[in-house]
Order: C-alpha cells, then sequence, then structure tokens
C-alpha cells in the first residue's frame, strides 16, 4: 500500500493500491460526487447519502443487468438463482424461499459447530510461532461451514476453490473492471458448467430423499404454493457458495491487518471480549471487502444536479460512501466503538445481505478464538493483497504468533 496521487479521474488511472483508491475516493467526494468514466463507459457514486438513496430505490436503480451484459449459456444457468441480479417480484420470490430455508435461527444454531471449527483450525497451528492466516483460518473457517451447511462431501473443497474463484472473479484479471464483459463471462464457462453438473445432481438426489442440510430445505420449501426449481436452487448453492466464504476470508484478513495496525484495539478486546461485536462492525465500515455494488438506470435520474440516462451502469462505491465524512464523524479513524455505525458493507434495501447473520457470526467467532489463544501477534514480510479495485483482502497474510500457553503476558 504506496499510497500515489491522483492521475486522473478514471477508475482505469488508479493503480491497484488500496491507499490511492483511499485518495481517489476522497478526492471524488468532494470534486465529483456522481462521476461519468468515459474510459469504462459507466457511472460512480461516492458519498454516503446518495449510495444509500440508489441502493434503497430498486425502481429506478434495478440489479437485473441481463439484457445489458449477455451471459454465455452455463453462466446463464447459474444466475437463475443469483438473486442479487434481480428485481421485484422475481427478485422477492426467490428471496422469500431462500430465507424460509435459510433463517436467522438456523445460522444461531451454528455457532457451536463454528466455535469447535475454529478452535480446530487453531489446534492444528500446532502452536506455531509463523503461521499464514489465509490458508491456516481466514479461508477454510468459512469454508468448512458453508460445506456442511450445503452438507456437500469433503472431498470436492478443492473443487470449490476453482468454481468459486470462477464465479466471484467472473473472468477478471487486472483490469480495474467491475462489472465483468460478456468475454471474461465467456472465459468461466467451463468452470461454470462443471459447477452446475456437480450441484444439479446433488439437488436431484436431495429431492428423492431429502434430508436436513440446507439443499433438501431448499429443494422442499414452499411459499404461497411456489416452489423453488433445480436451476434456481443451482444458482443459490453458487451463490452461497461464493458470498458464503471468499467475503468472510478476506474480511478476517482485514480485521487481523487493521488489528495489527492498531495493538492499543486489540489489547482492548482482549480485555474485553464483549466489545468485538462493535470492532467488527467498524472493520465493516473501515474496510469492507466489497468495494462497489453495480446498479442500472431504468429512467433518467438526477443526482446533484447530474443527469443520468436510462439503461446506464452505476458503480455504487460502498467502501468511499463508509468513509464519507458528511456522514460519519472522524471517518477516517478506525474506532472499535463507534457507534451508531451504519455502514453500507453488507448493502441496504432490498438486496440487503441475507447472510449477514451467518458473516457476522463468524467474524466474531474468528476473532474472539484468535485473541483469546493468542497472547500477540504481528503481521509478517510477504503479505499479498487482492486487487483492491475488485475486492479489499489478502490473499496472503503471514502472521508472527505468540501463544498464550507460552507466553501468558505480552
Ligand atoms: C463479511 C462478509 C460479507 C459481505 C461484506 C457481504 C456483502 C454483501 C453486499 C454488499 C450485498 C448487497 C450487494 C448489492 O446490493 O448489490 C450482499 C448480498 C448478499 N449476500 Fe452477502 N456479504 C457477506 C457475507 C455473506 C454470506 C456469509 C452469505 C451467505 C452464506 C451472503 C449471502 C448474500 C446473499 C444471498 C446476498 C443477496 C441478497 C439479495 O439480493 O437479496 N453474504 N452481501
Amino acid at each position: 500500500m504506496t499510497g500515489k496521487a491522483i492521475p486522473g479521474l478514471s477508475l482505469a488511472d488508479q493503480p491497484p493500491d488500496y491507499e490511492a483508491l483511499v485518495a481517489w475516493w476522497a478526492h471524488m467526494r468532494e470534486f465529483a460526487p456522481v462521476h461519468y468514466d468515459e474510459k469504462l463507459g459507466y457511472w460512480h457514486v461516492f458519498r454516503y447519502e446518495d449510495a444509500a438513496t440508489i441502493l434503497n430505490d430498486h425502481t429506478a436503480f434495478s440489479s437485473d443487468m441481463r439484457d445489458l451484459i449477455p451471459q454465455p449459456e452455463q453462466f446463464a444457468t447459474v444466475a437463475k438463482g443469483a438473486f442479487l441480479g434481480f428485481d421485484p417480484p422475481q427478485h422477492k420470490k426467490l428471496r422469500n424461499l431462500v430465507s424460509k430455508a435459510f433463517t436467522p435461527r438456523v445460522t444461531a444454531e451454528l455457532e457451536p459447530r463454528i466455535e469447535k471449527i475454529a478452535e480446530e483450525l487453531l489446534d492444528a497451528m500446532g502452536g506455531s510461532e509463523k503461521i499464514e492466516l489465509i490458508d491456516q483460518l481466514a479461508y477454510p473457517l468459512p469454508l468448512t461451514v458453508i460445506v456442511e451447511l450445503l452438507e456437500i462431501p469433503a472431498v470436492d473443497r478443492f473443487r470449490f476453490k476453482k468454481w468459486s474463484n470462477a464465479l466471484f472473479f467472473q473472468g477478471r484479471t487486472d483490469e480495474p473492471v467491475i462489472v465483468a464483459t460478456p468475454e471474461m463471462l465467456q472465459s468461466i464457462e467451463p468452470a461454470i458448467g462443471e459447477m452446475n453438473g456437480y450441484f444439479l445432481d446433488i439437488i436431484r438426489k436431495r429431492r428423492s430423499r431429502p434430508g436436513t442440510d440446507l439443499i433438501s430445505k431448499l429443494a422442499t420449501v414452499e411459499s404461497n404454493g411456489e416452489r423453488l426449481a433445480d436451476e434456481e436452487i443451482l444458482g443459490v448453492c453458487g451463490f452461497l457458495l461464493v458470498a458464503g466464504h471468499i467475503t468472510t476470508t478476506m474480511m478476517l484478513s482485514n480485521a487481523v491487518l487493521l488489528l495489527g495496525d492498531h495493538p492499543e484495539h486489540t489489547a482492548t478486546l482482549r480485555a474485553a471480549p464483549s466489545a468485538v461485536p462493535a470492532a467488527v462492525e467498524e472493520v465493516l465500515r473501515y474496510r469492507g471487502q466489497l468495494p462497489a455494488a453495480p446498479r442500472r438506470t431504468r429512467q433518467r435520474t438526477n443526482l446533484h444536479g447530474v443527469s443520468i440516462p436510462p439503461d446506464e451502469i452505476v458503480l455504487v462505491w460502498l467502501t468511499s460512501a463508509n468513509l464519507d465524512e458528511r456522514y460519519f464523524p472522524t471517518a477516517d479513524r478506525f474506532d472499535i466503538a463507534r457507534t451508531p455505525n451504519h455502514h453500507l458493507a453488507l448493502g441496504r434495501g432490498i438486496h440487503y445481505c441475507l447472510g449477514a447473520p451467518l458473516a457476522r457470526l463468524e467474524l466474531r467467532i474468528a476473532l474472539r478464538a484468535m485473541l483469546r489463544r493468542w497472547s500477540g501477534f504481528t503481521v509478517g514480510e510477504g503479505v499479498r493483497l487482492e486487487d483492491p479495485r475488485h475486492t479489499i483482502g489478502a490473499k496472503e497474510l503471514p502472521l508472527h504468533v505468540r501463544w498464550e500457553d507460552e507466553s501468558p503476558t505480552l
């Protein structure tokens, strides 16, 4: 993270550097809060109030881009259940049905199991002083949870990484492209085709012999005489697999990076674990994982005197909105006791993150377990970050750890 000057107003001019993006967001919030990016051909929105307005107005700002960005066959199949990309009434039907199967209670009941998985992963580190957080905790924890929730064979895990990376990154490599192009979607067709075949087979088996897992619940759930079709369940599974772990992995890495920079906060949280939930909210606000949520205009709309025509793509910069000093006092300060903290890291409006209770639970459990088991940690050499123009978090996060048993005092 070096933080260079802003070379131009286009996202395409910004280097893949988090500090540089923070500077660009601040500049744009001040001077060009609603901006048409000529190089990329879409609009950017940077301030909190505008971002919240857009997310709350699903009529003017739709999430359905299917006619703007043609989808190849396999991607279109899995997209049938990815209701993040739908508007009402289709969105409402799917979200209602999925919410009946994936309830906050289902999540709450997972708590002891998530605690056990976190403890087992920490045990498996064998008291080592050097660990790699992503491989050893941040990735396997949420992946294990979602795999168990869907009750898919653990031996197949190695394939999920390929599929979920394909779905999450959608063929983007090092371009600053947030909305994937048809060519990028084409490049992931083989991986998506493999995933579709895998899940459709499981879904058909669960339909004939339902169990207690989430796929069986999705296969049998009913509301107002409506049920989910196989391809819709496939889309939900694909989306949950991706949303269910990559996001949480990144957020956990962001939490550890921030606490590594703020040992005073780490000490506070170790002394008072009840402060962890507020700290998790502040990590979400201060360094959310998902930089932007895309929308498309359905009608001509005015924001700050700027007129946006219909059928344009608008990127709502959640991470910029969350750092907006017009809304959050001392927005640039990482304040683990911040209250209120109505950040947009988990969205707003009808598409508000359905997995928010699970994401919060996993982050709280993981942080509490690390703080309990470690008497101290520092971030090591060789941290590798994702391209923050797509996603904010670490790919590799080496840590030097002191274990509580070996070194009871800091
Ligand atoms: C900390 C981790 C997470 C973050 C930062 C996050 C962020 C978000 C955001 C910003 C949205 C709204 C996007 C938009 O409006 O365009 C969203 C939607 C969604 N998320 Fe999450 N998410 C996280 C974890 C999860 C988990 C663990 C699950 C499920 C297991 C999940 C499932 C979903 C679903 C299904 C939607 C779509 C909701 C809808 O369209 O109605 N997310 N998430």
